[in-house]
C-alpha cells in the first residue's frame, strides 16, 4: 500500500553543501545548503533564498567556494545553515574554523572540510523561486588524507554526511552496496 503524501521535495539523500563567499572588507561567509548539485561536467547549479547574505556576496563577486562537510565539523556546518551573516558579522569566525583565498576565484577556502570546488559565477539569475546561480567548476582541492593510492577521492575516507529532507536529520553515509556500471551489468547478457 502507498500513501500519498502532497507536494514536498522529497528527494533523499540531499547533499551538504557548504557555500563560501567573501563579503565588504573580505568578510568569509559559509552557509550550509541542500538545494544545489552538479549539473554539467564543470558546472554547479545553486538555489538561495535571496535575503541570504551568501546571494548578496554572490552578485557581488561572481565567485564561490563549495565544499563538502565532513562529520568531524558537522557542528560548524549546521552552524552555517542556522545563523546568517547578514545579522552575525562574525559568523564565520564563531565556528573556529579557518579559511585562505582561493588561487583561482575571489572567493575563501575553508581549510578544514576535506574537498572543495571553485567555481566562478558564469549565470546569475532571479526567478520567480529564488536567486539561481550556475558556477563553473575551475578548481578542486582535496586533502591529500581522502585521496587513495591512485591519487582518486575515497568516498569512505572523506567522512560525508548527507540531509534528510523529510524529518531534518543528517545521516552518515554507509557501506559501499554496489560499483556504478558493473553492480547491474549481468542483466545486459539475459
Ligand atoms: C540542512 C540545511 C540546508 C539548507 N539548504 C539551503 C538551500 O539549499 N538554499 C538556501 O537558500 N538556504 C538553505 N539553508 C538555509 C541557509 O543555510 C541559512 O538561511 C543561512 O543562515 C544563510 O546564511 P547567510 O545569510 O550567511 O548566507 C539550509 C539550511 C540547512 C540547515
Amino acid at each position: 500500500m502507498k500513501k500519498e503524501l502532497g507536494v514536498h521535495p522529497y528527494l533523499f539523500p540531499m547533499p551538504v553543501l557548504m557555500i563560501a563567499t567573501y563579503g565588504d572588507d573580505n568578510v568569509v561567509d559559509v552557509m550550509n545548503m541542500a538545494w544545489g548539485g552538479i549539473c554539467a561536467e564543470n558546472m554547479v547549479s545553486l538555489n538561495i533564498d535571496e535575503d541570504h547574505k551568501t546571494s548578496e556576496n554572490i552578485k557581488k563577486r561572481g565567485a564561490f567556494t563549495l565544499s563538502i562537510a565532513d562529520i568531524p565539523h558537522i557542528e560548524a556546518a549546521d552552524f552555517f545553515g542556522i545563523a546568517s551573516g547578514n545579522k552575525m558579522p562574525d559568523k564565520f569566525e564563531r565556528s573556529g574554523l579557518s579559511a585562505v583565498k582561493s588561487e583561482k576565484v575571489n572567493a575563501p577556502i575553508v581549510q578544514e572540510f576535506p574537498l572543495t570546488l571553485e567555481c566562478r559565477v558564469v549565470e546569475d539569475k532571479m526567478e520567480v523561486y529564488g536567486h539561481h546561480i550556475i558556477g563553473e567548476i575551475v578548481g578542486v582541492l582535496a586533502d591529500e588524507a581522502v585521496l587513495d593510492e591512485k591519487g582518486k577521492v575515497d568516498a569512505a575516507k572523506l567522512n560525508a554526511f548527507v540531509f534528510d529532507q523529510f524529518r531534518s536529520g543528517y545521516y552518515a553515509i554507509g557501506e559501499k552496496v554496489g560499483q556504478a556500471w558493473h553492480t547491474g551489468a549481468p542483466l545486459m547478457k539475459k
